[in-house]
């Protein structure tokens, strides 16, 4: 693990959207794999900022999300896609047919997970994923379990994963309480990961992340073992280090 520690998120997201801008610049039709929440924004932002300062053009990406709510179609205001759309695929001009998610209302989510890992496959595979923590150690919705994840599943989402994602919805009923989210196997097979953490809050899953033993009690942990992870920090993420 190539471990940073920067003194603040803006600086971060200026430096994760650096590996994304020499990906791109490196092949031009890189496929990326994208995250949610609160942690990338700053990256996007950057990302945008840089495409829109003409010194790299991210037009010709192929995109994989990393997860999606179960129930939730495209056009709710808290899918995942929405999401996305809103806060880095509009904002860069990208092409719907170069954009993937799990499909959270296939009648047949089984099918779906299984589809959703073909598509990743035929399109050569992810070559670089951005990941955040949650503060159980998930990546994605890999929650903490007795085992770790292979392909694509359906998760039940823990109780501190429901409330932490609560913030988003307007009453805590309407938080769905499964996803979409690739497996463990699929985040590994990535060939680069940029992990962001920052907050006093995430600084007990980084500890587990890198000085734990490797357990799919803490999903994250796994990455120890990730040929190409950068793992950037703030103060706070990286104070029980
Ligand atoms: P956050 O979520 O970026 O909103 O903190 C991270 C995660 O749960 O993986």
């Amino acid at each position: 693990m190539n471990i940073i520690k920067m003194n603040n998120e803006d600086i971060i997201g200026q430096a994760a959207a650096v590996v994304f801008a020499a990906q791109v610049i490196k092949k031009p039709a890189s496929v990326l794999g994208f995250a949610t929440g609160s942690t990338p924004l700053l990256t996007y932002e950057a990302m945008v900022a840089m495409q829109d300062a003409g010194i790299v053009s991210f037009d010709e990406i192929i995109t994989f999300n990393l997860d999606e709510y179960l129930g939730l179609n495209s056009e709710h205001p808290q899918s995942y896609y929405n999401f996305m759309q809103r806060n880095l695929f509009l904002p860069l001009g990208l092409q719907k047919e170069n954009i993937h998610l799990p499909n959270g209302v296939n009648p047949d989510p089984i099918a779906e997970c299984a589809h959703y890992d073909a598509e990743i496959q035929k399109a050569g595979g992810i070559d670089l994923q951005i990941l955040g923590i949650g503060e159980n150690g998930h990546i994605a919705f890999n929650e903490p379990a007795d085992t770790f994840t292979q392909g694509t599943t359906v998760m039940t989402l823990t109780p501190s994963t429901i409330s932490a994602n609560r913030r988003f919805f307007d009453r805590e009923d309407d938080v769905p309480r499964q996803a979409l989210t690739m497996g463990i196997a699929t985040i590994m097979a990535a060939r680069q990961i940029v992990l962001i953490a920052t907050g006093i809050n995430k600084a007990q899953a980084v500890h587990d992340m890198i000085k734990g033993p490797i357990s799919p009690k803490v999903p994250a942990s796994i990455l120890q073992m990730h040929p190409a992870i950068t793992v950037f920090l703030d103060s706070a993420a990286a104070s029980m280090l």
